[in-house]
């Protein structure tokens, strides 16, 4: 039987156990890649295991996040990632040099490869044909000391293009309609595989866009073929010679098959706060509009900025528009200065952001208070950019570069017939402007390295293993689609607490309820219970990590979001699902829980005793017996080093 692309690099990598749909197996990690807001976690965790060098093919330290350098704190966790980097074999990316997703498809990601990064957008770099998986920092950390990264044989979904995308419609519309189709939920437990004749006509810009925010299905990647298109692209990033062709077979059988003529989308639109709201921008068009963020790692190529000037070319922006772009790279910004699509944007009055990530998390760039912000990110959920009432709308660069001269929020089909607009096709360069000067190279003597530690690199808290019985109150009951952020927000204020357990943890919930961490605190730990979908969003693995610090022993909810669930196991919390959804009524905020851990076995069932009400619910426990030992022993990291003596 033919293979899918996916089912092609899973083999090639398949270290432990057999490609059974749902099973777990091991997979070994050729690249990886981290962010400095997982990062300094991810190499505190990495130093922790004891390895003096990184056992991956290529391993990268990017530094996008956080460049708000108010005080010490920022600074210093880069000084700590470039030494950490140059003693143990790994690659620095410093600030300003662009943001990981965009600068790693610019010049690392390669054909047939895996990469694990420690961010959940990871898959980006699938847009030329390779396995990209985001994953919580302890698992790259893992991965980076050549441990096989552990997961579920994932379900492929054939997404299968035909067609051509009309002017004006463009890639972000392709992964919206995805979304508009299947949700939040949709991708769990798969991969989202591109075929099809409408492929060809993609450039690796518009599937890299396309792959980066298949990550707000829920998928495990989102993969594309590499082929002629991808070829060219290696040329023109003078690095033809790690190109390779990859395809499916001809027979290969999918799980299920998406169809999308491309020719037939609209320009979309995703309502705030969840990416999977999405409508056709004319449905909705004449909404005032406050904000307009161009950029970040879903939309800040080179086609984005040459399809946002094209829009904005010899007009002003709106007077009642606060618009701004992010560019992706340095590449990027050489590349559009050259093209002088750079300083049309600039002259029709948008505020050249730095090349980071920042604006996407609210850093510099904010709604204000109930204000309308259309962004080109990839996910709008509430808080993420920066204020709690602001309403972030996901569009297209066209979408937001035609509303931020038309103040509204309008369909850039209507504003180019008004204003003789003409369609704009992107035209990849042949040589794209390369210069690599800014990437540190390890030191050839790691031993004459010393890492610099400021104030502010807090040594990892020790977990202490599992007791055989578990008793508390439930601390808090939410509800469904809990976000990471949610859990563990981010933001200027808390970006810089990202190496510092103790401070961090002060944050945990508070957008949801400010009193969490203090009650937790108190009662010396307890539950969290919640609804479906727990723990969509980004990887952070602060987010299991600042409530386990804080006592949560365990967390029940309808169903987990892949990468948090993993998160939770690795540190040391116990994740259960309620059998019968409609148990998840029979639990209030302040019951008094039991959990005899003794009973527990790998799937479940196991009963969770309600002190308070006098009811058992039953629990499936969405684990293996591997986990299991990881969470009795107090997280994969003490199981680890457990292991190795
Ligand atoms: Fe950065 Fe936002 Fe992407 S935080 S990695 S630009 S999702």
């Amino acid at each position: 039987m033919g293979q899918t692309v996916t089912e092609k690099i899973l083999s090639a990598h398949l270290v432990e156990g057999k490609l059974v749909k749902g099973e777990r197996i091991g997979l070994k990690i050729d690249q990886t890649l981290t962010q400095d807001a997982t990062g300094t976690m991810a190499y505190l965790e990495f130093e922790a295991i004891g390895v003096d060098r990184v056992r991956t093919e290529l391993s990268v330290s990017y530094v996008d996040h956080n460049m708000i350098q108010g005080d010490f704190r920022n600074p210093d966790d880069h000084r700590y990632l470039q030494d950490v980097a140059a003693k143990y074999g790994i690659l620095y990316s410093p600030p300003g040099n662009g943001i990981c997703h965009q600068l790693h498809v610019e010049r690392f990601a390669r054909p047939g490869k895996t990469l694990l990064g420690s961010d959940s957008h990871t898959p980006t770099s699938s847009g030329v044909g390779m396995l990209a998986i985001g994953a919580g920092g302890l698992d790259v950390a893992l991965a980076m000391a050549g441990e096989p990264f552990p997961v579920a044989v994932p379900r492929v979904v054939k997404v299968h293009l035909t067609g051509t995308l009309q002017p004006f419609v463009s890639a972000k519309d392709v992964i919206l309609e995805v979304l508009r189709r299947i949700g939040v939920k949709g991708g769990v437990g798969k991969v989202l595989e591109y075929a099809g004749p409408g492929v060809a006509t993609l450039s690796v810009p518009d599937r890299a866009t396309i792959t980066n925010m298949g990550a707000e299905t829920g998928a495990t990647s989102s993969v594309f073929p590499s082929d002629e298109v991808t070829r060219q692209w290696f040329v023109a990033q003078g690095r033809e010679d790690q190109w390779v062709p990859l395809a499916a077979d001809p027979d290969a059988v999918y799980d299920e098959v998406i169809d999308i003529d491309l020719s037939s989308l609209e320009p979309l639109v995703a309502q705030p706060s969840q990416p999977d709201r999405v409508v056709k921008v004319r449905e909705i068009a004449g909404l005032k509009v406050d904000q307009v963020m161009f950029g970040s790692c879903t939309n800040s190529s080179l086609r984005d900025i040459e399809a946002v000037a094209n829009i904005l070319d010899g007009r002003i922006v709106h007077p009642n528009v606060d618009a701004g772009i992010s560019p992706g790279s340095r590449q990027v910004v050489a590349e559009s200065s050259a093209s002088g699509a750079f300083s049309k944007l600039v002259a029709a009055g948008v505020r050249i952001l730095e090349v980071s990530c920042g604006a996407c998390i609210g850093m510099g760039f904010a709604p204000p208070t109930e204000g309308i912000s259309l962004r080109t990110i990839n996910r709008n959920f509430l808080g993420r950019c920066g204020h709690k009432t602001g309403k972030v709308y996901l569009v297209s660069p066209e979408v937001a570069a035609a509303s931020a001269l038309a103040g509204e929020l309008i369909d850039p089909r209507d504003l180019a017939q008004k204003l003789g607009i003409q369609s704009f096709r992107f035209q990849q360069p042949a040589a794209l402007k390369v210069d690599d000067r800014r990437i540190q190279h390890p030191a050839a003597d790691p031993s004459k390295v010393t890492i610099r530690r400021g104030p502010n690199i807090a040594p990892l808290p020790v977990m202490k293993p599992l007791g055989a019985s578990l008793d508390g109150p439930v601390l808090l009951k939410v509800g469904d689609d809990i976000t990471t952020d949610h859990i563990m927000p981010a933001g200027a204020k808390i970006l810089p607490l990202r190496s510092n357990v103790p401070a961090i943890s002060k944050h945990v919930f508070e957008v949801v309820d400010e009193t969490f961490p203090d009650r937790a605190l108190a009662s010396g730990g307890g539950f969290v219970v919640g609804g479906s979908n727990y723990g969509q969003g980004s990887s952070r693995e602060h987010a299991a990590l600042a409530p386990r610090y804080l006592g949560v022993q365990a967390v029940l909810v309808k169903s987990f979001a892949r990468i948090h669930l993993a998160n939770l196991v690795n540190f040391g919390i116990l994740p259960l699902v309620f059998q019968k959804p409609e148990d998840y009524d029979r639990i209030d905020r302040d019951d008094k829980l039991s959990l005899n851990v003794s009973k527990i076995t790998a799937g479940g069932p196991f009963v969770v005793r309600n002190l308070t009400k006098g009811a058992e619910i039953s629990c499936d426990t969405p684990v293996t017996r591997e986990d299991l030992e990881v969470i009795a022993a107090g997280g994969r990291l003490n199981w680890v080093k457990g292991r190795k003596k």
